[in-house]
């Protein structure tokens, strides 16, 4: 069919009208930027397409994972890599790697790339101007021959407070934040928490317009085996079904509260995008053809229509 260059960019003019000074969490998966699948100039393009969204007038906050990285180094280290309900379970060591990996190695990649770009990037993680204070998780249910137990998954946070304020500032003066998913307790100890969780807190604080999660699948799939079942909107209500169903699980399962989180506070667009296919992020943003999942709440008008 073959869209002229023209007509593709009239066709983002009501999205980019729509978007522009607006806030925007986007949420860049580890697997989305290097897992084994990935491209190597992906992390570039992804970039690349972040400091496009900053110059048509989008403030873009961006959070990022790092699940293949930390694996890899783990295994090094000759340690396996565990997930509880698709958290990482995380010892002494862990933590360490998984620190090191995150703020040492991949934000400051990824800030590095922004500034090549010509946007302004600043690295962040939770503990800056406490950004995110945490709280050690509690024990996990899994379930072993039947019978449930509790386990602890080590030092994984989840959010207590988040304090927008240094984002605020940041993007209001023209600068793109990167966060990476640690934080401290009231202790100082540190706290490894996933970034979808992160990203969906942020998303929240920060009452942001969109916020769009890049992984290496292409939405919420029905099987995950089948590339084809991919399912289009959910609806809040349907999330609990299809993690009592198995249908969600690992890492879909964060990434789903995550969202919900977002929608539940009002964020109007929670989409959740294959990163690792090109330019995924400006086809959802700026195109009529919706790209992944998109999770939503019913307005009220909608449900009594309904009954
Ligand atoms: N129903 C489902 N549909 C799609 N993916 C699913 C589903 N259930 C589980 N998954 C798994 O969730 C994975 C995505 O979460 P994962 O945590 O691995 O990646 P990420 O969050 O993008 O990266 P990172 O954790 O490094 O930030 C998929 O690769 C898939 O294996
Ligand atoms: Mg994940």
């Amino acid at each position: 069919m073959g869209l002229k260059f023209e007509d593709v960019l009239i066709e983002s003019l009501p999205y980019i009208r729509d978007f522009s000074e607006s806030v925007m969490v986007i949420k860049v998966g580890g697997n989305a930027m290097m897992g084994p699948e990935a491209a190597a100039n992906l992390m570039e393009e992804i970039i690349q397409d972040i400091v496009l969204l900053h110059f048509v007038g989008i403030k873009t906050v961006v959070v990022h994972g790092g699940g293949p990285e930390i694996n890899e180094k783990m295994e090094k280290m000759g340690k396996q890599p565990k997930f509880i309900g698709g958290l990482r379970v995380t010892d002494d060591d862990t933590l360490e790697i998984a620190t090191m990996v995150l703020v040492g190695n991949i934000n400051t990649k990824m800030v590095s790339l922004i500034n090549r770009f010509g946007g302004k990037g600043v690295g962040l993680n939770g503990v800056d101007a406490n950004l995110i204070m945490a709280k050690k998780k509690k024990s996990q249910k899994i379930v072993v021959d039947g019978n449930e137990e509790d386990v602890d998954i080590g030092w994984v946070g989840e959010t207590e407070i988040i304090n927008p304020k240094i984002l605020k500032i940041m993007i209001e003066d023209g600068y793109i934040p990167v966060i990476s998913p640690v934080a401290t307790d009231k202790k100082g100890h540190m706290l490894n928490i996933n970034a979808d969780t992160v990203a969906g807190d942020v998303a929240a604080a920060l009452g942001a317009k969109k916020l769009i999660m890049m992984t290496d699948i292409s939405g919420v799939l029905r099987d995950v085996k089948d590339k084809t079942s991919r399912i289009s909107k959910i609806e809040l209500s349907e999330i609990d079904g299809f993690i009592d169903d198995k249908i969600i699980t690992g890492g879909m399962i964060p990434k789903i509260r995550g969202a919900e989180v977002a929608v539940k506070s009002g964020v109007e667009g929670v989409h959740i995008i294959n990163g690792s296919s090109p330019h995924s992020l400006l086809l959802e943003l700026f195109t009529d053809i919706g790209v992944g999942t998109m999770i939503y709440k019913k307005d009220e008008n909608e449900k009594e229509a309904e009954e």
